[in-house]
């Protein structure tokens, strides 16, 4: 994904489009660029590698003009370079472009330009789009409405487009298809983002552009179109968002700061569901009776979403009694996969942009089955495509691995099965209590084991310079170790492998040497000493052994343990994960990664 950053107003536009960019460098930072209006057409403006690099070569440059463009890239098409960098332009600045998102027919296109005289100076898909909507500009003799309608016609893909018109001084053009785009409206001055952070020091006020249409900005006036070029009206929207949230705070990193965000994040999400020991899912749009006939469930998601879409299998199976089947996003998509009757579709979601899952919802949907997304994001694409969203109140997340919104997304399916348990009377009222008062104590037990930060510190000093982690778990216990082991190699660049812990003898026990680490968790006393004897395989083949394991269970094998306050089984992964989190920020900082913006990754994934 990118980040795209826009502003139309009475104040030299460098600035705020730096900061913009700053607020989303955690969309994508392989290279950076702005276009700033001057009284000829533009000055443009990129570089390489982090925006700090682009914010150096601006440093020194007067540029007065109040009206421009800026982006953030996390390459797709083209090497990292500057030359790749955006924005891309036609051949004399007519058309100055950014975009997030991949035209996935560009290369034709393309050969269709050069036919029509058009050279290319980069790999991207990006400077065709600038130099297809100069050719219809041409075509439809100077009309923007209508050459970028054209286009929209024209490309399959995804696009969020800021464009800026050599002749149209006073204006900046949006477009959009499945890459978000929101317009910040103020007074005498506008923002275009993908993302709200990137405008909230400005305006709590946004226009979401929806898929296929388009909007013609200027200093105090917004207009959107529809593809066929028609004005439509739009509902403005306040945003419920803090600007601490895009903040630190005090905090080293975002990442520790959205780890110490779990109590407050988990609980605005329980606050939003639970009422007087009941859970009301009146907000989503999901009846009790609607409920009680779902017989089947499947979860899709990415990373660390489909993390959590294991975990709630063992919830939703144990409470509900129903099948569950999960897939990874990207895989589902391509499998023709049998939806079976009355079945529902679940979708999660921080970002509610990730483009994988976004076409597994849309596959889903073919099949006319229900749809509900547990996303993030107010207004992502996801969010708007599925026919119930449950959001998680984590707030924004920066950190690139996500910590926050994987425990409200835990915590909203929690309480998703249990009322899905009380609809198909698997549960009776004093059992839906008792559930419901574990899910509320979670919060409490995390902030017990965040006191206890500087004791995983300690131990994560200890296996900086390790060169395999392997992670073991059983039944929901091996839900959470991959999440735990996605986490440490996303940051720490360890290489790490999760697997169920009686699986490791099948093969995987062959790569056990003096010093592996191997990190076990148990939570559930009832497969506690199998899993220890699993551990103690490994033991005898060289394996350093360190437990993650809830209060009531007594190591004797590890070598290290570190234990979480007591809590029902089904809902242990949401404390054993905390310590992982913390043990995979102290080895990415010790590491001296970039812990907030970890190499080759990006916050949500929009492409495929
Ligand atoms: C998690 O730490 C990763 N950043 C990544 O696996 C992420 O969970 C995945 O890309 C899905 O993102 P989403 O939840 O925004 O769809």
């Amino acid at each position: 994904m990118c980040g795209i950053v826009g502003y139309i107003g009475n104040k030299p536009a460098k600035d705020i489009l730096l900061n913009g960019l700053s607020k989303l460098e955690y969309r994508g930072y392989d290279s950076a660029g702005v276009a700033i209006r001057n009284e000829n057409g533009f000055d443009i403006i990129k570089s390489k590698g982090k925006l700090e690099n682009l914010k150096n070569k601006l440093k020194d440059k007067n540029l007065f003009g109040t009206c421009g463009i800026g982006h953030t890239r996390w390459a797709t098409h083209g090497e990292p370079t500057e030359f790749n960098a955006h924005p891309h332009n036609s051949y004399n600045e007519n058309v100055v472009v950014v975009h997030n998102g991949i035209i996935e027919n560009y290369l034709e296109i393309k050969e269709k330009l050069v036919t029509y005289g058009y050279t290319f100076y980069s790999q991207t898909d990006t400077e065709v789009i600038a130099k297809l909507i100069d050719f219809y500009l041409n075509e439809t003799n100077q009309n923007p409405i209508q050459a970028i309608s054209k286009f929209m016609l024209r490309v399959t893909g995804s696009y969020a487009l800021a464009i800026m018109f050599k002749n149209l001084k006073d204006e900046i053009y949006v477009a959009r298809k499945d890459s978000p785009l929101i317009i910040g409206i103020c007074n005498n001055e506008n923002f275009i983002a993908s993302d709200v952070p990137a405008i909230l020091r400005y305006t709590k006020d946004v226009y979401y552009l929806d898929n296929y249409q388009m909007a013609k900005i200027s200093t105090n006036s917004t207009i959107f179109y529809n593809i066929d070029g028609m004005e439509v009206k739009k509902k403005l929207t306040h945003i419920q968002m803090d600007l601490s949230s895009a903040e630190k705070n005090g905090f080293e990193h975002f990442m520790l700061k959205e780890i110490h965000e779990q109590p407050e994040a988990i609980e605005k999400t329980i606050k939003s569901l639970v009422k007087n020991e009941d859970i009301f899912l009146d907000r989503t749009g999901i009846t009790n009776d609607f409920l009680s006939k779902i017989e089947n469930i499947f979860i899709i998601g990415c990373g660390s979403a489909y993390h959590v879409g294991i975990t709630l299998k063992y919830v939703f199976e144990k409470l509900a009694n129903i099948n569950v089947q999960v897939d990874f996003a990207s895989e589902f998509r391509y499998r023709n996969p049998v939806l079976l009757k009355n079945t529902l579709l679940i979708v999660i979601s921080q970002s509610g942009e990730t483009a994988d899952s976004l076409a597994g919802l849309k596959e889903a949907k073919k099949q006319k089955v229900p749809t509900l997304g547990i996303v993030n994001v107010v207004g992502s694409s996801i969010a708007r495509e599925v026919d119930y969203v449950l959001y998680t109140l984590a707030g924004p997340e920066i950190s690139v691995a996500t910590t926050k919104a994987y425990s409200a997304q835990l915590v909203a399916g929690y309480l998703l099965a249990i009322k899905l348990a009380e609809c198909k009377n698997k549960i009776n009222q004093i059992t839906r209590k008792e559930l419901i008062k574990d899910v509320i104590e979670i919060p409490d037990k995390i902030s017990v084991i965040l006191k206890r930060q500087n004791e995983i510190q300690m131990l994560s000093s200890k296996f900086v310079n390790v060169k395999n982690i392997f992670l073991i778990g059983r039944n929901i216990d091996y839900a959470v170790v991959l999440e735990g082991s996605l986490k440490m190699k996303e940051v720490s660049y360890i290489h790490t492998e999760a697997y169920p812990a009686g699986e490791l003898k099948h093969g995987t026990i062959s790569l056990i040497e003096n010093n592996s680490l191997v990190i076990g968790s148990i939570s559930n006393i009832n497969l506690a000493e199998k899993t220890f004897s699993n551990m103690l395989e490994t033991k005898s083949r060289g394996a350093i052994l360190l437990g993650f394991l809830t209060k009531d269970i007594r190591s004797t094998i590890c070598d290290y343990v570190f234990e979480v306050p007591q809590i029902n089984p089904l809902f242990a992964n949401s404390l054993v994960i905390v310590p992982m989190q913390i043990m995979s920020y102290y080895l990415s900082v010790l590491k001296g990664n970039d812990v907030d913006k970890p190499r080759n990754l990006a916050k949500s994934v929009t492409v495929e």
